[in-house]
């Protein structure tokens, strides 16, 4: 099959577009077609690698994807040929019996731990496709998975209730994008940052309350805190790590709740311990969703209240572009490659 894959970590130019070996087919599996896939911060991760990451090479990436079923595995029921799906792809990350998440103890991830959709083919478990809504694209269908679950379950986990104020950093990515979405539609009143007066606007059109550019205003925090009365935000929703975390945590009411996936700019973050312990605030931490999760993100998609918003479309030769554009974080929304 065509792919995108690297055979060594490193940088845009360890990308290779060209041949591999079709993707092996396990009992329990189905082999998709891949019709779109759309990029992840992870999919820049996993190609740099980190300490600790040892993967099979030469590796695809590609965690989000949508496609075509084109052969199912001798155990699989209720997934047939033909079926156009999309794909959860956090493959172990399951609930108890309390609706909470099991954290796994080794993630299995579509493109991480596994070949994913950057390819014209994706082999995953028959148990995590999903079938594709009615009258979505294939782009718009690849653009959900991922982001959607993974702000869910923060929003879940920061216990985010009607009424709420919320702010969302670096509102362009594609978690925050989801996350602004998804608080309106709980009810919440929302805050977000963003980069430049084009993202403000359409941060806006997301349907976020208050927009700051944190490139104009590097005190940004001061002007959220004030929004509202000077009312602390109940739950900040912080992907970006190293650069917000200082002020994400300030602007916070006693009792507020900062969650965080991800560490976009870096894993080090300032914590005023003083703060944490007299407004008693809880810091979480989240990593991907569960199957209710992306399920209950796709009824909102569905009932016209949550939109996957698709940045830009590349084909699988332009992978480098594609990804160059997400390493310069030009990108507002999803960007979708098509092999
Ligand atoms: N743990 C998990 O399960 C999980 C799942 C998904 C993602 N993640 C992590 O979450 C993070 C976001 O992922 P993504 O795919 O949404 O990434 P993305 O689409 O590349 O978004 C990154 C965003 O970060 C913002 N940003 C960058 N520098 C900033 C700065 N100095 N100040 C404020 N904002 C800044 C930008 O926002 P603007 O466009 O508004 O400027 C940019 O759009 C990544 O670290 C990823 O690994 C984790």
């Amino acid at each position: 099959m065509k792919a995108a894959y690297f055979s060594e970590h490193g940088g845009l130019d360890t990308l290779t577009v060209g041949d591999l070996p079709d993707p092996e087919l396990g009992p329990g599996d189905v082999r998709i077609r891949v019709e779109a896939a759309a990029l992840n911060h992870l999919d820049l991760f996993v190609r740099e690698g980190w300490p600790g990451l040892r993967l099979p090479l030469p590796h695809v990436g590609g965690t989000d994807l949508a496609g075509v079923v084109s052969e199912v595995g001798a155990d699989v029921a209720g997934v047939r040929v033909g079926d156009a799906v999309l794909v959860n792809p956090g493959l172990n990350f399951e609930e108890d019996g309390d609706g909470r998440m099991v954290v796994p103890d080794e993630p299995d991830i579509v493109g991480e731990t596994r070949w994913g959709g950057l390819a014209e083919q994706c082999v995953v478990p028959a148990t995590h496709v999903v079938p594709k809504p009615d009258g979505w694209s294939w782009e718009e269908a690849a653009a959900v998975p991922l982001t959607s679950l993974t702000a869910m379950q923060m929003l879940r986990k920061a216990d985010a209730r009607a009424g709420d104020h919320v702010l969302v950093v670096g509102g362009g990515g594609g978690v925050a994008v989801m996350a602004i979405q998804l608080a309106k539609a709980l009810g919440c009143t929302v805050y977000a940052t963003t980069g430049g007066p084009e993202k403000v606007e359409r941060v806006r059109e997301l349907g976020a309350d208050h927009v700051v550019d944190y490139k104009e205003d590097p005190d940004w925090w001061k002007t959220v805190y004030g929004a509202s009365g000077k009312r602390g935000r109940d739950v900040v929703v912080d992907p970006v790590g190293q650069a917000t975390w200082k002020h994400s945590l300030r602007t916070l009411r006693n009792g507020g709740r900062l969650v965080t996936c991800g560490a976009t700019t870096g894993p080090v973050g300032e914590t005023n311990i003083q703060l944490v312990f007299w407004k008693q605030l809880r810091i979480l931490g989240s990593t991907m969703g569960t199957p209710r999760d992306l399920h209950d993100a796709l009824r909102l998609m569905q009932e016209g209240r949550v939109r996957p918003v698709i940045d830009t479309v590349w084909s699988l030769d332009e992978v480098r572009e594609a990804q160059a554009r997400m390493e310069a974080g030009k990108q507002f929304g999803k960007i979708v490659v098509r092999p």
